[in-house]
């Protein structure tokens, strides 16, 4: 009989051979990634005590962790975060500095040194934002040297009408319009159908499966094999530590974009979902007020 840690690890080498482009390698490019994006949360002490949940958990180092504050927070965070989690603004302006009352710049962002910026999600397109305005936007941060979560997802109608990749496949496309096959190794999608977003209402692993294979076939057809490949597209809406493990099983779902779990020690959950016991790093460790380490 085998531990239950070994049979994870044996799980473990068969989903990572099981995915990809239809599955030939687990492209290294594609380490799993989990975003959390706090939209519009928090205060300097909640911030704090996110920061000290984050410095607390025990992660493991087979997941890219990323988060994004409010941009008013990204500087206390850079500061008072672990070095192992990235830290990634929710949006940024088309251009650079000027008289764009309001905005903030990739080039801003770049000078503080935040690594991503999160684009085109459904409650920034809900505001107006065409296909193609996040994509130029995502294209100015990526010529400034930001990576980039480049969102997608359809609503409810699309959803129950069946048009859900007639709905999603243009964004993508907006996209592969203005990215260059290097740009692409600095992005990821999320794709978030926007039904299920803060609603409680999780895509199954079947759904999100179903489009995230959707969506790589057709990254495939406009950016080549290759991108299609090793391109990361991450699932958001609801997710969970509860729903999280099923999900992540799927051979095309390659990690989250978590919202309202973010904010919560069950991100170190979802970080962890899929994750054998020995990469797992416990950091318990305080060296300044928001317990912070420095590896
Ligand atoms: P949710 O948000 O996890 O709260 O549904 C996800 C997102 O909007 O990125």
């Amino acid at each position: 009989m085998i531990s239950n840690t070994a049979a994870r690890a044996i799980a473990q080498t068969s989903l990572k051979a099981s995915r990809s482009f239809h599955s030939s390698s687990t492209s290294l490019a594609r380490k799993f990634f989990v975003g959390g994006n706090w939209k519009c949360n928090g205060s300097v002490s909640q911030t704090n005590e996110l920061i000290s949940m984050l410095n607390q958990s025990t992660l493991t180092t087979e997941t890219e962790v990323v988060v994004c504050p409010s941009q008013v927070y990204v500087q206390g965070v850079k500061d008072g975060l672990r070095s192992d989690v990235a830290v990634g603004a929710q949006d940024c302006w088309v251009q650079g500095n000027g008289a764009f009352t309001g905005e903030t710049s990739a080039d801003m962002l770049k000078d503080m040194g935040v690594s991503w910026v999160i684009v085109g999600h459904s409650e920034r397109r809900g505001k107006g934002e065409s296909d193609a305005e996040v994509a130029a936007k995502a294209k100015y941060a990526l010529d400034k040297g930001l990576s980039v979560i480049a969102c997608c997802g359809e609503p409810l109608e699309a959803r129950e009408a069946g048009t859900t990749n007639d709905f999603v496949f243009p964004q993508i496309k907006a996209y592969a319009d203005v990215f260059t096959k290097d740009d692409w190794e600095r992005v990821v999608i999320a794709y978030e159908p926007i039904w299920a977003i803060g609603t409680g209402l999780t895509a199954t692993p079947e759904q999100a499966q179903d489009t995230h294979a959707g969506i790589r076939q057709y990254l495939g057809q406009v950016s080549g094999a290759e991108v299609a490949e090793n391109t990361r597209i991450l699932y958001g809406g609801s997710a969970s530590g509860k729903t999280a493990p099923g999900l992540s099983a799927k051979p095309d779902i390659d990690g989250f974009l978590v919202g309202g779990a973010s904010l919560k020690p069950e991100f170190a959950d979802i970080v962890n979902c899929q994750t054998t016991d020995n990469s797992l790093k416990p950091v318990n460790v305080g060296i300044n007020g928001f317990g912070r380490i420095g590896r």
